[in-house]
């Protein structure tokens, strides 16, 4: 299949491209397209059959369920029932942007969509081009990632691209996105609400509107054996080719041990890669060095994130170092996803520069 590539201009949005992508995905077919959280790769979400067109171009497993986007408020009470009184409160917060809320789902919604179950996960995006687009397909628009599964989400056309080009109708170019990391998920379906995904929006936000909010135990504890409430979290997604691993601890004490680990390995001539920041970014003197914002606004590092995964993917690195960031605000969703990337694998500074002396 060729896919169509089109450019739009957020200031000028182009309608006969936004008509195109309403006819392909009233159709059945597949349009990726930009969000202010990453790209989505969008499917007419009350059709079983643009589902499964859906698993199959990202290699996804189909239980693992996609989230719906919805441009209007009313469109909700078509997809949802026994929609709880707190979700007006919060949709006037944080909708149209980056919060995803699941509800018990009407039979409009075909199990394609939700991956066999009886939930679905609405969101409404803020980005204007596609709200556009999500109204020319029809105002239901399922839309994952638009990734190959297990590589790292993509945050430009050009990402969406290299993963899926010839697997889909088309891929609408609105350059970088705002945020770069996957939108907050929030149950609603349990009282209190959980978060099952952080993301921009965080607990103290959602609680400063609806009071107490609970989140998902599996992704707030390292330690936890339980599965993570929403499927798609157990898979090890975002995952780079290289073998990453965060280390913790003080920013310098961590500067100090990534230097170390980075000398040994490739002095055992393995490729490095270093995830650094402006403010250490000139403190490393090997290793492919890629600074990934500043520590001073973690939102510069939540839009970086996934590119730098990408890029040292292209330049077929062995191992990756990270150092760790502060967990406040976007910083958890950071923490998350690069803890999820790693596999899990962290380890403390010290205990790096520590086994150094004994040598
Ligand atoms: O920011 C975003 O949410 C992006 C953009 C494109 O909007 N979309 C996105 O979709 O991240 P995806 O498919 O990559 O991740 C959806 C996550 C998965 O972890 C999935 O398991 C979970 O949402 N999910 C979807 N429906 C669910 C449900 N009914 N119950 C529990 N988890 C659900
Ligand atoms: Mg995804």
């Amino acid at each position: 299949m060729e896919t169509i590539i089109k450019e739009i201009q957020r200031t000028n949005i182009d309608e006969d491209v936004i008509g195109m992508a309403g006819v392909i995905l009233k159709e059945g077919g597949l349009v990726a397209f930009p969000t202010e959280t990453v790209y989505g790769l969008g499917a007419h979400a009350l059709k079983e059959e643009a589902a499964k067109k859906t698993y199959a171009a990202k290699g996804r497993p189909s239980d693992n369920p996609l989230i719906v986007h919805i441009a209007e408020y009313r469109a909700l009470e078509e997809i949802a029932v026994n929609i709880p009184d707190k979700t007006a409160l919060l949709a006037n917060h944080f909708w149209p942007g980056p919060l995803t809320m699941i509800f018990e789902k009407s039979a409009l919604v075909p199990y394609g969509t939700t991956g066999g179950l009886d939930t679905v996960a609405v969101r409404m995006p803020a980005d204007e081009v596609a709200r556009a687009i999500i109204l020319a397909g029809g105002g239901y628009v399922s839309a994952p990632s638009a990734n190959t599964s297990g590589r790292p989400s993509p945050t430009t056309a050009m990402h969406v691209k290299e993963d899926l080009d010839g697997k889909i109708d088309m891929i609408i170019d609105g350059g970088s996105v705002e945020i770069g990391v996957e939108s907050t998920i929030l149950d609603m379906t349990v009282t209190p609400p959980m978060i099952l995904r952080p993301g921009a929006i965080t607990k103290e936000m959602l609680e400063e509107v609806i009071g107490e909010v609970t989140e998902d135990q599996a992704i707030v504890s390292d330690k936890s054996k339980e599965a993570p409430k929403a499927p798609g979290m157990k898979y090890r997604h975002y995952a780079p080719k290289a073998k990453l691993m965060i280390i913790e601890g003080d920013t310098k004490e961590a500067v100090k041990a990534i230097r170390q680990v980075a000398f040994e390995q490739e002095r055992l001539g393995y490729k490095v890669g270093i995830i650094a920041t402006d403010e250490t970014a000139e403190k490393y003197k090997r290793g492919i060095v890629k600074n990934i914002g500043t520590r001073e606004n973690e939102y510069t590092i939540a839009q970086n994130l996934y590119r730098v995964l990408r890029e040292f993917d292209e330049e077929d690195v062995d191992y990756i170092y990270s150092e760790a960031f502060a967990m406040d605000g976007i910083g958890s969703a950071v923490m998350n996803r690069l803890k999820k990337a790693a596999g899990h694998h962290m380890l403390r500074a010290e205990e790096i520069t520590r086994l150094q002396k004994y040598r």
